[in-house]
């Protein structure tokens, strides 16, 4: 049985992932704004075969509260083995350009709380000589494109930070996870056309949790969004700004 904390749990991934901990018992804090849904979701998960479940009201750009909810989180289960950072938003790419407040918020929510929430996890987990954090980043990190470079730069700090905590966590039996999905169908990707590409929360879910069994450190999800994006960093700059990507 795993203690787990679930930060942005009324995400589509986040709960797909989470049934699948409910499924072997594990035990779950759920960390999210929309505390009825949060509620809703761990009634699903305690009949589904969660240990334990809880709910706590966290809007994530309130740094002063990360702390606390972190201690409450680990008070209640007993400690915490995991974390999981799933929350995020797509911001609209061309209001950012017009009014950088916007891209502010953007970058705060899935950038700046990502690093706060990981700071305080790390030392936690540093001291206690274990756990595994595990964050969603994206394939938008790898290479920054006009239709989505702000949403873009946040996943790319994230993935620098998460870069750097996993060498200094490395020696103290703490891993760092970065996930990278592609074109995952939910909530935040409602508006787009969906074609060969996309996948169901679910499949990417099941992958999530085998990468956090095997402590991987990068994934690409599906694993075939590596090779994509392998060719999309190599694409030389001067191709790179006259096409439409
Ligand atoms: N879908 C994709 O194609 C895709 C691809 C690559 C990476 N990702 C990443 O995957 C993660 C999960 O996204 P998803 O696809 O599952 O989308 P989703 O279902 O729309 O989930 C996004 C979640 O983030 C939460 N959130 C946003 N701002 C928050 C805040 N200030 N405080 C607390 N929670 C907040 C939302 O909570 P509310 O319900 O309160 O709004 C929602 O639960 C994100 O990090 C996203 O960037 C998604």
């Amino acid at each position: 049985m795993k203690r787990i904390l679930i930060i942005g749990a009324t995400s589509a991934i986040a709960e797909a992932t989470a049934r699948l901990f409910a499924g072997r018992g594990d035990a779950l804090a759920l960390a999210g704004r929309d505390i009825p849904q949060l509620d809703r979701i761990a009634g699903d998960l305690k009949l589904r075969g969660a240990q334990d479940t809880c709910t706590f009201a966290l809007d994530v750009n309130d740094l002063g509260q990360h702390e606390s909810i972190i201690q409450q989180a680990s008070d209640r289960l007993g400690g915490l083995d995991i974390a999981f950072i799933a929350h995020g938003t797509l911001g609209n790419q061309s209001d950012c350009e017009k009014d950088f407040s916007l891209a502010l918020k953007e970058l705060n929510t899935n950038a700046i709380s990502v690093m706060s929430l990981l700071t305080h996890l790390a030392n936690r987990m540093q001291a206690q000589g274990s756990g595994q954090l595990a964050v969603i980043g994206s394939v938008a990190g790898d290479r920054g494109r006009p239709s989505n470079y702000v949403y873009g730069t946040a996943k790319a700090a994230v993935a620098v930070f998460c870069e750097g905590l996993r060498a200094r966590l490395y020696r103290h039996n703490v891993n760092v996870l970065l996930i990278k999905p592609g074109f995952v169908d939910t909530p935040m990707t409602a508006a787009f056309k969906k074609g060969a590409l996309w996948v169901k929360p679910d499949r990417i879910a099941a992958m999530i949790v085998k990468a956090m069994d095997r402590r991987k450190e990068v994934v690409y999800l599906p694993p075939f969004w590596a090779l994509i994006m392998l060719v999309i960093r190599m694409i030389p700059r001067p191709v790179f700004n006259r096409i439409k990507l």
